[in-house]
């Protein structure tokens, strides 16, 4: 096996340093109270580590069919990993994206932490290191429904994975123009593509990234199972039923949307689907994104699109400390963005067959409490954890106990909370710190008007980068 190693030392400039203040509630676990920055050296330990996940990589994926797959939002934190991942495979895979998730970076004003290449410049790089062919084609599965028929006519694929969805619960609780846009972009694609596949009349299996979130986050009050749920109706009867949706934002709302247009157009048109509900993705490289500087995969730190443990792993790096909302008390489910690549493949490698139910699997290796993820990082990088008022509007305290068993009975072997893969996101971060943007590490929207007020002490510009 080849392996290219491009992660170097990041000598970070002692005299850079950060401070935080408005809105502060109180400051919890520090193992070193300390607002400078933590010079966290390269450890050979990630590269061993990523060195590991490929070689397992290489048992789950053999034996398999090599399969047509187009990757739908194969532009994206999780999609360009996962296109890379079947690539190398072997599979032959087509992105398609409209890049909307970069056009969002400008309105936001904010952008990748990592440098990331245009698509052209990303798939040629594939070429040079791999020697493998990624097809990419800009259209919008929301609105270009001929181009999308078409393609999939020309295309044939066994697969179409779908990650095209506004995928930010904050941002779609942005204001009303971001609320109807998540709407009217994540139903819409999702419509378009079962009309699409219908259409084309090409017998592809779809699978989607759905979110943890669907199942609301709340206390389960036992263990949450894939998808279905034993009930008994009024009168005695037994059911198995999809499990009750429970969504905390515009675009956990949407997911569930989803979830219903997939149990619809199964019966209706025996379409053959898999829906993932995926947990908080954490890391960035990939033992295929690591093999050159221009197949970096996409790291978003700020307020909206941050997903909260990389957001507390760049904030340990850069010595910021860590914006815990409320209690910390949230459980939440995880993981690695290696794994997702490989359950996507494991998905795209079992699809149920015509005419059975959808068939649904959660995505997720573990689950912990946000404070407790906040104190694995801040022992390790000796910075404080602060205690904001809580932008979203949701339970305090949740006990989340999830099952994931279909998945490990499928072959994988879940990656969890290891410091070896804290130390591969830190080398990232201090590589690429120059390119943060302290103003955009608060939250910057807010779940209704109580919360905004609540969260008002915020001050974006209290975070400072000290010269
Ligand atoms: N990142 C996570 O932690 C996480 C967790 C659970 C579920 N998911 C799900 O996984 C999927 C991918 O998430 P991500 O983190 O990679 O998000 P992302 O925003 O980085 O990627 C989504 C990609 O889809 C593209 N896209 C959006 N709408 C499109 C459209 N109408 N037509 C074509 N392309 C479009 C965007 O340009 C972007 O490149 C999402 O559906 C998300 O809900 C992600």
């Amino acid at each position: 096996m080849k392996f290219v190693l491009i992660l170097a030392a990041f000598a970070a400039d002692p005299t850079i340093a950060f401070t935080t203040t408005g809105g502060i509630l109180g400051t919890a676990t520090t193992t070193r109270a300390s607002t400078t920055t933590t010079i966290i050296p390269t450890s050979p330990s990630s590269r061993g580590t990523l060195l590991r996940l490929d070689a397992a990589a290489d048992g789950v994926a053999n034996g398999t069919d090599k399969k047509k797959v187009i990757v739908l939002g194969g532009d994206g934190f999780c999609g360009w990993p996962t296109s890379l991942y079947l690539s190398d495979q072997g599979h032959d895979v087509v992105i398609v994206d409209n890049l909307s998730r970069r056009n969002i970076d400008t309105e936001l004003g904010c952008d990748s932490l990592t440098p990331i290449q245009p698509p052209g410049v990303r798939v040629s790089a594939w070429k040079e290191v791999s020697g493998k062919d990624i097809k990419f084609v800009n259209l919008d599965v929301a609105k270009e429904y001929d181009l999308l028929v078409q393609l999939i006519k020309d295309e044939k694929p066994d697969s179409i994975v779908h990650f095209a969805e506004q995928r930010a619960a904050p941002y779609s609780m942005k204001n009303s123009k971001t609320k109807r846009y998540t709407v009217d972009n994540n139903v819409s694609g999702s419509n378009n593509l079962c009309c699409a596949v219908i259409d084309s009349e090409v017998d592809a299996h779809i699978v989607h990234l759905g979110t943890m979130g669907v199942y609301g986050y709340g206390t389960s009050g036992g263990e949450i199972p894939e998808g279905y749920i034993d009930i008994i109706l009024p009168g005695g009867r037994e059911a198995n039923i999809l499990h009750p949706a429970y969504p905390g934002s515009v675009y956990h709302a949407t997911k569930c949307l989803d979830a219903l247009l997939w149990q619809f157009y199964q019966k209706n048109d025996q379409l053959r689907i898999t829906d993932l509900h995926q947990g908080i993705v954490w890391g960035t490289n990939t033992p295929q994104t690591i093999k050159d500087e221009r197949l970096v995969n996409r790291f978003d730190y700020d307020g909206d699109y941050g997903t909260v443990l990389n957001r507390f792993l760049m904030q340990g790096a850069m010595g910021v400390p860590l914006t815990v909302y409320g209690t910390g008390g949230q459980t939440r489910g995880f993981i690695h963005i290696t794994d997702t690549a490989r359950c996507i493949e494991i998905a795209i490698n079992n699809p149920p067959k015509a005419g059975e139910r959808v068939e649904i699997f959660n995505q997720i290796a573990e689950t912990r409490r946000v404070r407790d993820v906040a104190k694995l990082v801040a022992d390790q990088t000796g910075v404080d954890v602060n205690l904001l008022p809580n932008p979203r509007q949701e339970a305090a305290e949740n006990e989340l106990e999830v099952s994931n068993r279909k998945f490990c009975n499928l072959g994988l072997d879940p990656i969890t909370l290891d410091a070896a893969l804290f130390d591969e996101v830190t080398e990232v971060v201090n590589k690429y710190k120059h390119r943060c943007d302290p103003t955009k590490i608060l939250p910057a929207s807010f779940w209704n008007k109580k919360r905004a007020e609540e969260c008002a002490s915020l001050d974006p510009n209290s975070v400072k980068i000290k010269v």
